[in-house]
């Protein structure tokens, strides 16, 4: 057991995906949890699910693009099952579009949802964490953090955001010589329903970039961050790549990507319309994984990406 053992956790994205994941993690090992998100039904299934680990578990529908929703939704959660210890940002929408047919309005609201919504949920957490002098809060990012990708402009972008966000208050915490922590997950592919709710404006069915991974690896990733956060854990040997690629030789990067990043994301599936999550969460359809179980590169893969994520986060600097 950890330090921050039985004390509160909140998961922002906790209805579906990793971040649902993350909750089963967290609760599993005995922490109180508070689920954030939109979806009413999506978290009262997380919570119901979550019944069986005896755990307290509360849950706030709310938009974290509204930072106000945010900070007050913290300050209930921390009132009921706090101190609050660990928070946890892994809400975010994205757009698979070229960038000629993304709307300004489209651009807008990935920036506010997947960049701001963790602009605000950091906020609402430093100001708790502060008043304890501790804490740790955890970025859920992504290889894209580093190596943009066509057809996901708008994501990209937030995503580097995040990083560049995250590195300015990891400075000014080491600054305070604050015992606050802030840590960031670059996750790779990884099997969630966002390819089957994320808006697509083109005609094939989006999927992730193979190796696709099983959501409780990036959970676990994230639950392993505790014991001695580092700056950055890099998962999987397709984010090392992807990182020290486009650190190495980014000119190179741009040319792959441009040549197998467009078939990469579009599976063979024409894409039917169907409504999407952009604005309003969709009903139905939360759940922890996607529908890409059966090219999931399985318990190998999975144990290669532990390795190689236990190495990286022994190699990466340590705040
Ligand atoms: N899947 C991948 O391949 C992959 C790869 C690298 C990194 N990641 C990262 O992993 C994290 C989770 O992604 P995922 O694949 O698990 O996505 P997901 O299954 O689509 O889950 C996204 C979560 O965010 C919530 N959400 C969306 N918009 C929201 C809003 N405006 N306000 C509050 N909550 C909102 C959703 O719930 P509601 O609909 O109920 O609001 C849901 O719980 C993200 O940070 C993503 O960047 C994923």
């Amino acid at each position: 057991m950890d330090k921050h053992a039985k004390s509160l956790v909140i998961i922002c994205g906790a209805s579906s995906g990793v971040g649902r994941a993350t909750a089963h993690r967290f609760a599993a090992a005995g922490y109180r949890i508070g689920l954030l998100a939109r979806s009413e039904e999506g978290l009262t299934e997380t919570q119901e699910e979550l019944s069986q680990y005896g755990v307290p578990v509360m849950s706030i529908s709310v938009d974290v693009a509204d930072s106000q929703a945010v900070e007050s939704a913290a300050i209930r959660l921390d009132n009921a099952l706090g101190p609050l210890s660990i928070w946890i940002n892994s809400a975010m929408v994205t757009v698979f579009s070229p960038i000629d047919k993304l709307s300004a309005e489209e651009i807008l609201r990935v920036t506010e949802v997947t960049y701001l919504g963790t602009v605000h949920g950091t906020l609402a957490a430093l100001q708790l964490m502060r008043q304890r002098g501790d804490g740790l809060i955890i970025q859920v990012g992504s290889a894209l953090a580093y190596r943009a990708i066509p057809l996901q402009a708008a994501y990209c972008g937030a995503k580097f955001a995040v990083r560049g966000f995250t590195d300015s208050l990891r400075c000014e915490l080491l600054y305070e010589r604050s015992r606050i922590r802030v840590c960031m997950v670059q996750l790779p592919a990884i099997n969630t329903p966002q390819f089957d709710w994320a808006r697509n404006k083109l005609e094939k069915r989006p999927r992730p970039i193979p190796p696709i991974h099983d959501p409780d690896v990036a959970a676990r990733a994230i639950f392993s961050v505790l014991q001695s956060p580092p700056r950055e854990l890099w998962l999987g040997w397709a984010s090392i790549k992807a990182i020290v690629g486009t650190s190495l030789m980014p000119g190179l990067l741009d040319r792959l990507m441009a040549r197998n990043a467009y078939s990469g994301q579009l599976s063979a599936e024409v894409d039917s319309q169907r409504p999407d999550n952009l604005f309003e969460p969709q009903q139905g359809l939360h759940q922890i994984r996607g529908r890409f179980v059966g090219a999931i590169i399985g318990v190998v893969g999975d144990c290669v990406s532990a390795v190689l994520y236990c190495a990286f986060t022994f190699l990466n600097d340590r705040t």
